[in-house]
Order: structure tokens, then C-alpha cells, then sequence
């Protein structure tokens, strides 16, 4: 008995290796109500899992960790920019081997959702489009621009052929193919979605299922009438109210949520995200007993390796490495307890015994090491490019990495003020080589002040990019510096400003080869260093092993910049959080030596590092709070003038209330005085503004100034989430705080206001849904 089962398995590990043999044709469709597989009515269930996310070696393992846990198809997005990181240079190889990873699902009994783009959004650097595109400035992304649309055909005709003979058609485990990604949150523009569906067909998915994803408020804007439609929404959602629309509209179509969110992604300088499980169970089994459809994402995140993470917006909030998304499989694939409630839940579900729980991968743990070798960054500078106005990354032909520009100032007696209106995304400024000061985009940051210059001083403005913004409008985001860097000299009183010109540019490719290839010498002493005399620069270590096993490098001492270790880029790290170890699989570790080398912008504290068991994807460490709100600092509206007052209505879904009469200002505050359920809450998922024209004001420049009250003990429910474009999250009031509750919002500048626009929190009991409220606009800012 033994025998047979060694020999089979032996014959499954051949079998694993070698083409899949080609299954019957199928049919996968919507039916009346349900969709049909071969003709069977079929509930979907599928586990949302990124390739790119998950190191080769490790496809298999994660799947049938799908398998196990009761999901019967995977949903996947194509991410157009890893495939083409070159303009007209595709790689589908290795890592890239989208067909592969299919073919693996078809063989492991699952079928396979194929979400193609070409924007898919999913926290990826710049949504998945190639930053190439911004190379034609005025290109119009997302839209009918001929070029956009160009290489859209010429990359979907690369995915047809990798992925249009695995089609359920064709005897593939591929059953329906999305259309865009939820064109709601960018626009209203049918002719281009439509394009988008044409071009998909005529690469060979014309006989498969396709569908269009969007949100139960905005999904009629851009729903073809030939496309199926399904719902997004997360955890906790009223799923009644989010199919209410879709029902109204079309009465006998199939229902599915087509990405249930199962957690949430983690920015830099945030609170790690978490849902609860018992929600996300409910959840589910609430709409498989109404036979819904639904994809969990993420079911397992995994990690946003190298440069690959992106940047959420409105406001610029960059995403750390590690998504995972508090997933019931966890980044590094093993379960979690919400993976064993929602297992026990499937099973209830399934007719067979689901499959056991597949063997965890090893963890080691690596003793402490010291990096005893740095390339110091201002010693290691490459040859100057020059020249007369400040150009960005993409004009330079550089994607991702750093770029310094350095000129000469005149002889400045006393202080003078550099601005640089768009630094992206983290700019540090030296003067004759010594640390000024930084401008973090995150914050909004424009201005520094500088100290005297003898004349002659040389001014070096170093710029890191981080993920390109991968949501909303904001997606064309090109890095370096765009615009002007203006300096302002104040003499006899009266400042005079000029524009600065003439640089010298210096470009610092991210690249493991670039990198390695620095002029590396000793580094004595790890002793802790202050602030001023951290060294910007690469840091070389190496650490032996007697075997391998995945394992968590930790960075707390570094500033922040990216990790290699043997040549593989494992991803961003940023000292202040939430984020403080890198996931690194133990495939990309070898026995004997392995090498770590970081690129480090602003240079580490102590130059040391250790493999952790467990991963720190929990530890803030900055000096700001991650809330709106200094200590002991009170909101005085005592004397302030109210705008507006009224009574919000009950119930989920948006409100508008016009003001009486336009108001002006920069600061808005609203008031919340109670709230509809009789509790203690305020709680706020999105809000806009309207302008004189009835028009939305822009969000971008949109700042929280105060919260008086703001959860992150139970996740991360903060001020920014009334403006971060995303339904299902919120700022919610603390346990405990009673009303009245304020929140007030910097608009950036003075702004005309008509009319504001509320969503309340999508459970069906809308916790936190306020009742009366007060709306305070003044020029100058509140008192405190
Ligand atoms: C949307 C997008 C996804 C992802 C999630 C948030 O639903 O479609 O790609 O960005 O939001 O994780
Ligand atoms: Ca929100």
C-alpha cells in the first residue's frame, strides 16, 4: 500500500512537470439567475492570488492551499507592466509564465478568472500600465489616446497568445475574462470600455465569458449591455443593498462579488489594516445561501517584491511591500485562523471532504549579521547628465530608482526658501554635501528653508521615487521632479524669487547590477549614528546557512530604500513603518553563502540585520502618530459661525445636502452631534465637496487637519479615509469618546463650497450613520 502510494506519487511528480494534456471543450456562462457550467448551474468561488506575488517555486504550494480551503477557481489579474518593462520587449518567462500558473490551476481541479486590464489597479505600481507610457507627456492613459490604445492592442494580443488556447472553449481551465477594472472610480466613458471589450475579442477571447467589475454606485455609468456585471465590495458590506441596483436592472442576471475584500492593504507611515473573520465568514456564507458568486481578494496577497508596489491617492499614500492583506493565507502561505473559520464554512458547502491542508513551507531563522561594507552614495556618483531646466525621471529614460540634481548657489547671507512644488516622492537636500532637510510628498511637503551659502555652494536635491500612484486620476505620475525648483531670496525685506536653473543630473537606476556594481570598502563600526551623519549609500553583507527556509530580514535600523539578497530584489523598506521585515523565500536562499545588499537613500542607523521567524508588519516608528490629533489638543468652535445645520437621513448609501447659501474658505470643519442608532460613533466612508458649478472639488490637495477621535486599535479607521476613494473604508470615532465629534479638512487653498456629498459605512446597520450635524468653512484656520 505504502508502495503504491510513493509510486503515485511519484507519477504525480512527473506527471507535474510535464505539458497538461488538453482537457474536453467546455461552456462557462450566465443562465437565467446563475451562471452554467456545461450547462449546470455553478457557484463560483474563487480565490483572488497575484502571480507576480508568489516566487514560481512556491505556484503550486499556494494553490492547492486554494484547493484546501474549499475555493474551486483562482482570479487572477495580468500585470502589463512586468511583462513589459521595455516598450515592445514582452517576457512571459519564468516568474512571468501566466500560461504556466493556469495550466498548474487546470491540474490542481480549479478554474481560472482572468482580470487582463490593461489597468488592474491591485496596490501595483502604477495599476499595472508600463511608466513607459508618460515618455509621450500629454498621453492620455485610460482613455482613447491613439498611442495608449496602440500598445494596449499590442500587449493584448501578446496576453491572447499566451492565454487564449487555455479558455474553457478550448479545453482550459479559463472561464471568464473582465473587461477593465472598475471604470466607475475613473470615469464615464463607454466608447472606450467598449474598445477595450472589442480588442479583447479580437485577440481570441471572443467565445469566452466577459465581464465588467464596478461598485453598486457607479456601476450603469460604463456597464456595456453585453457584458456580464458583477459587484466589489468588502467585508461586512450589506450584500442586499450591493445586488439591489444590479436586480432592479436585470432581474434574472447571475449574481457574484467579483472581489470581496477580505482585508486591506498597509501604506508607509499608516496602522497595519486588519477585518475581522467572523465578518468576512458571515459574508461569504451569507451570499453562498443566496447562490452569489464571489472571489475572496485576497485570498492570499503574498508580497509586492522589488519596486512593484504602488501609491494610493487621492493625497499620495505609497504602499508598503508586504500585501498580506491580512488574508486568510498569510504572505508567506501558511493558514491563519481565519483561514481554518472559513475552511469549516466551505466544507458546509461542498458535497465532497475538501482536500487536507498541504505541509507549510520551513522557516529558519538567521543569527544577527553586520554589513561590514558600504558604497557611500555622494563617493559612488555616476557620470552628470546636464542640463537647463529640471527634467523628470521618464525624460531621463528611468523608470524607477533615485535621481539627484545638483547645481551652484550664489553668495546667500541669511536664510532663503527653496520650493519645489512636485518633488516625487521623497526628496532630501544637501548643501556642500551636508544634510538640510527632507520634503515628503506623503505630507504634502513644498517648501525648506535654507541656511546661508558661501558663494559657489553646491546644491543637491536627491529624489527617490516610490510606486507610481496605481488608483483614481492621479495614475500619471511621473517621478523626479516636474515643474520648476524655485528659490526666494529675501534682501532689504522684500523677497525676490527666481527659478533655478542649470543641472547636473544624476541617475541611480534600481537595479540589483547597477547596484553591485558600486565601488564597495569597509565599513568599521556599526556604532548608532545620529541623524545628521547618516550616510546615504549601498550596504553589503553576506550570511551563511546550513540549510535553507523562508525567513523575515529586519531592517528597523535602516532608513529606507530597497533590499537585494542573491541578486533578487525583495522589496521597499522605509524605517517608519508599519512595515519592518522583508519576507524573504527561502527558494531565493541558498546553503553556504547568501548576499544582502540595500540600497539605502537616507542611510541606516546601525548597519545590521537578522532573520526573523515572524514577521514585524505591525511597528510604526516615527514621531508623529498616524491620527489628526496633537495631544491635548481641543477643538474651540466657540464663537465660529455655523454654515450649515441639519439632519442627516438613516440607511446605507450616498446623501447630498446643498448648503443654503455658498460659503467660502479653506477650512472646513463638520460636526457631528449624534447619530442614528443611539450609540456614541460618528463614522464617515467618503465625502466630497461640490463647487459653485455643482461640480466635485478635487480631493487631491486635501489634507485631515483635526479628528477629535479616530480608531486604530481596531484596524486603521482614521481621518483620511473620508477622502481616500474607497467605499468600504472609514474613519470612525473611538470606544468610549462620547458626541459631539469633529472633522476637519484642509482643502489646500480657499475653495467655494455649494453642496457636500456623504456616504455612511456599508453594513446594513450602519454603525456610526450621524444624525444632526453643523458645518463650519472659514478662510483661516480653526482655534485650538
Ligand atoms: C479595487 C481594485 C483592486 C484593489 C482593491 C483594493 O477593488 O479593483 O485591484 O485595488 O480595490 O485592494
Ligand atoms: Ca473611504
Amino acid at each position: 500500500m505504502r508502495k503504491t502510494l510513493m509510486m503515485l506519487s511519484l507519477f504525480a511528480a512527473t506527471l507535474f512537470s510535464s505539458p497538461v494534456q488538453a482537457q474536453k471543450p467546455g461552456t462557462f456562462e450566465a443562465g437565467e439567475g446563475t451562471f452554467l457550467l456545461n450547462g449546470q448551474p455553478f457557484v463560483v468561488k474563487a480565490a483572488e492570488v497575484h502571480y507576480p506575488r508568489i516566487p514560481k517555486q512556491y505556484w503550486d504550494h499556494r494553490l492547492k492551499m486554494c484547493k484546501a480551503l474549499g475555493m474551486n477557481t483562482v482570479c487572477i489579474y495580468i500585470f502589463w507592466n512586468i511583462h513589459e518593462q521595455k516598450e515592445g520587449q514582452f517576457d512571459w518567462s519564468g516568474n512571468n509564465d501566466v500560461a504556466e500558473f493556469c495550466r498548474l490551476a487546470q491540474k490542481n481541479g480549479m478554474y481560472v478568472i482572468v482580470r487582463p486590464g490593461p489597468y488592474v489597479c491591485a496596490e501595483w505600481e502604477m495599476g499595472g500600465l508600463p511608466w513607459w507610457l508618460l515618455k509621450k507627456k500629454d498621453i492620455k492613459l485610460r482613455e482613447r489616446d491613439p498611442y495608449f490604445m496602440e500598445r494596449v492592442k499590442i500587449f493584448e494580443t501578446e496576453v491572447g497568445k499566451q492565454l487564449a488556447p487555455l479558455t474553457i472553449q478550448n479545453g482550459g481551465p479559463i472561464i471568464m475574462v473582465q473587461v477593465e477594472n472598475e471604470y466607475g472610480s475613473y470615469g464615464v466613458d463607454k466608447p472606450y470600455v467598449s474598445e477595450i471589450r472589442d480588442c479583447l475579442r479580437s485577440v481570441g477571447f471572443d467565445k469566452v465569458a466577459l465581464f465588467q467589475c464596478d461598485w453598486a454606485s457607479n456601476f450603469l455609468n460604463n456597464g456595456l449591455d453585453d457584458l456580464v456585471w458583477t459587484m466589489n465590495f468588502g467585508t461586512g458590506a450589506n450584500i442586499d443593498e450591493q445586488f439591489r441596483k444590479l436586480k432592479e436592472v436585470r432581474p434574472n442576471s447571475p449574481l457574484m462579488c467579483s472581489e470581496f475584500w477580505s482585508g486591506w492593504f498597509d501604506k508607509w507611515g499608516g496602522k497595519h489594516e486588519t477585518r475581522s473573520a467572523e465578518a468576512m465568514v458571515s459574508g461569504l456564507k451569507e451570499m453562498l445561501s443566496k447562490n452569489i458568486s464571489f472571489s475572496l481578494y485576497m485570498t492570499h496577497g503574498g508580497t509586492s517584491f522589488g519596486h512593484w508596489a504602488g501609491a494610493n491617492s487621492p493625497g499620495f499614500a505609497p504602499d508598503v511591500t508586504s500585501y498580506d492583506y491580512d488574508a486568510p493565507i498569510n504572505e508567506y502561505g501558511q493558514t491563519t485562523d481565519k483561514y481554518f473559520e472559513l475552511r469549516n464554512m466551505l466544507q458546509s458547502f461542498s458535497d465532497k471532504k475538501l482536500p487536507a491542508v498541504p505541509k507549510a513551507m520551513p522557516i529558519i531563522t538567521v543569527p544577527a549579521f553586520e554589513f561590514k561594507e558600504y558604497a557611500p552614495l555622494f563617493e559612488n556618483l555616476p557620470a552628470a547628465i546636464k542640463s537647463e531646466q529640471i527634467k523628470t525621471m521618464e525624460e531621463f529614460d528611468q523608470g524607477w530608482g533615485s535621481i539627484m540634481y545638483s547645481t551652484t548657489l550664489p553668495k546667500i547671507d541669511g536664510q532663503s526658501k527653496l520650493r519645489i512644488e512636485k518633488g516625487h516622492d521623497y526628496v532630501q537636500v544637501f548643501m556642500d554635501g551636508k544634510y538640510i532637510g527632507a520634503l515628503d510628498r506623503r505630507n504634502g511637503d513644498k517648501d525648506l528653508v535654507l541656511p546661508s551659502a558661501r558663494k559657489g555652494c553646491r546644491l543637491d536635491i536627491l529624489v527617490e521615487a516610490m510606486g507610481r500612484i496605481n488608483f483614481g486620476r492621479a495614475i500619471k505620475d511621473f517621478k523626479g521632479i516636474e515643474g520648476t525648483v524655485d528659490l526666494t531670496i529675501n534682501i532689504d525685506g522684500n523677497d525676490f524669487t527666481a527659478q533655478m536653473k542649470n543641472w547636473k543630473n544624476y541617475l541611480f537606476p534600481d537595479t540589483y547590477e547597477y547596484c553591485k556594481q558600486q565601488v564597495y570598502k569597509p565599513l568599521a563600526s556599526i556604532q548608532p549614528r545620529h541623524n545628521g551623519d547618516r550616510v546615504p549609500g549601498y550596504y553589503r553583507a553576506t550570511f551563511d546557512l546550513k540549510k535553507t527556509g523562508d525567513t523575515f530580514l529586519n531592517f528597523e535600523t535602516f532608513g529606507k530604500g530597497l533590499v537585494y539578497v542573491n541578486g533578487y530584489a525583495l522589496g521597499r523598506i522605509w524605517e517608519i513603518g508599519p512595515q519592518q521585515t522583508l519576507y524573504c523565500p527561502g527558494c531565493w536562499l541558498k546553503k553556504g553563502k547568501n548576499e544582502v545588499i540595500v540600497m539605502d537613500i537616507i542611510g541606516p542607523n546601525e548597519a545590521k540585520s537578522e532573520g526573523l521567524g515572524k514577521p514585524i508588519i505591525d511597528k510604526l516608528q516615527q514621531s508623529e502618530p498616524p491620527i489628526h490629533r496633537l495631544e491635548g489638543q481641543n477643538l474651540d468652535l466657540s464663537g465660529e459661525k455655523v454654515a450649515q445645520a441639519g439632519a442627516f437621513k438613516a440607511g446605507n448609501g450616498w446623501q447630498e445636502v446643498k448648503f443654503t447659501a455658498p460659503q467660502t474658505g479653506r477650512y472646513v470643519c463638520l460636526e457631528a452631534l449624534n447619530n442614528h442608532n443611539g450609540d456614541e460613533y460618528a463614522c464617515i466612508a467618503e465625502l466630497y465637496l461640490l463647487d459653485e458649478n455643482g461640480e466635485r472639488l478635487s480631493r487631491e490637495p486635501w489634507r485631515i487637519s483635526y479628528a477629535d477621535s479616530e480608531d486604530i486599535v481596531t484596524g486603521n479607521r482614521a481621518g483620511d479615509k473620508i477622502y481616500d476613494l474607497q467605499e468600504s473604508t472609514f474613519w470612525s470615532t473611538v470606544k468610549g469618546v462620547k458626541f459631539p465629534h469633529q472633522i476637519v479638512i484642509d482643502l489646500g487653498k480657499e475653495r467655494t463650497v455649494t453642496a457636500l456629498q456623504y456616504l455612511p459605512r456599508m453594513e446594513s446597520n450602519v454603525p456610526g450613520a450621524i444624525k444632526d450635524y453643523k458645518i463650519y468653512v472659514k478662510k483661516e484656520a480653526f482655534k485650538y
